[in-house]
């Protein structure tokens, strides 16, 4: 048994409670910004309903044994302020989230050695508040190490699908690849089926060389053909999917664009690769619709 507190109960954050609930043996601690009225989870095999203490004040928090952080990216100074409580006897903080830079993120905070960075690949969506659909498995990657053990440990008996791996770094990146796509679906404002398109799918193989190129000089290794398995595996997806990028921008909401095609530029100029058409993405979508469009471009989307 643990006190496992997640910090971030959305899509991801109700996923993870959701699994550590049918793991059967510990006390969750559920943090959130606004108080939450129960939480069910709904996933392929049945609902499940999280039985966990609703937290919303970070200076109520007791020390617990283990912490996830399933926030966005761009929300990490708000997750933080949970931390020095929850923390306080020094905790593991599982930092479940996308993009490459989860010990960076929350290195102000807490020590290297105590961050646990876990990629994840996890279908589910918030519905309302209260309610999480996880359509498929959860497929998570940790560093082999003590504490990537002892996180993978926490989810036996659950459907989560742990790999330990020798090289998370290199599992970051190709996660990084799919992702720094994905930018184009927010640029044109259409679901995957936009992949289709010819001229777009050469466009997101030089996108994701891009990402691969920075990637491989930061370590990772990552197959040639990467662009082009990327753009495959959009094609493969039903056409009118959307993600999150996508419904975050058609919503109106902060997107994670710096942690997606940010970092691409970002650690590019620091080894000297160029990458323009990240840049331009990161540019284009800082730029914000006009206010009132959203609603149409929705329709305009499907
Ligand atoms: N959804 C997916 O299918 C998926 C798949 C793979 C990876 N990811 C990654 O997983 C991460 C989480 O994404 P998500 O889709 O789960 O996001 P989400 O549904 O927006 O959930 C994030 C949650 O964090 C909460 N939050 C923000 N600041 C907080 C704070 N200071 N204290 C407590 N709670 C706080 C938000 O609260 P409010 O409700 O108040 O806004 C929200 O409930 C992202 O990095 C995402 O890219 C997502």
């Amino acid at each position: 048994m643990a006190r496992v507190a997640v910090v971030g109960v959305g899509a991801i954050g109700g996923a993870v409670a959701g699994l550590l609930q049918t793991a059967g043996r510990h006390e969750i601690v559920l943090c959130t910004r606004r108080p939450l009225q129960g939480l069910t989870v709904t996933t392929p095999e049945g609902v499940v309903r999280v039985e966990g203490r609703n937290l919303t004040d970070p200076a109520l928090a007791e020390a617990v044994d283990w912490v996830m952080v399933a926030t966005k990216t761009y929300d990490a100074k708000g997750a933080a302020e949970w931390l020095r409580r929850l923390a306080a006897n020094g905790a593991p903080v599982a930092v479940i989230q996308n993009g490459v830079e989860h010990r960076e993120r929350f290195s102000p905070w807490v020590e290297q050695d105590r961050i646990v960075p876990v990629v994840i690949d996890c279908p589910v969506e918030r519905q309302r508040d209260g309610a999480v659909l996880q359509r498929g498995a959860a497929r998570m990657k940790v560093e082999e190490g003590r504490l990537g053990r002892e996180f993978a440990e926490l989810f036996t008996g659950s459907r989560a699908d742990i790999e330990i791996t020798e090289d998370w770094n290199s599992a970051a990146w190709r996660k990084l690849c799919v992702n720094a796509a994905g930018a184009l679906n927010a640029l044109t404002l259409k679901p995957a089926g936009v992949f289709g398109i010819d001229a777009v799918g050469r466009l997101a193989v030089e996108m994701v060389d891009e990402c691969a190129a920075v990637g491989r000089a930061e370590g990772a290794q990552l197959a040639e053909d990467v662009g082009q398995q990327v753009v495959n595996g959009y094609r493969a997806h039903p056409k009118d999917s959307v993600n999150s990028m996508l419904a975050d921008r058609m919503a109106g909401r902060q997107m994670e664009i710096d942690a997606r095609n940010g970092v691409v530029v970002r650690l590019g100029e620091k080894h000297g690769i160029a990458t323009p058409l990240n840049r331009m993405a990161v540019t284009l979508l800082r730029v914000p619709l006009p206010p009132g469009a959203y609603e149409e471009r929705v329709n305009v989307a499907r």
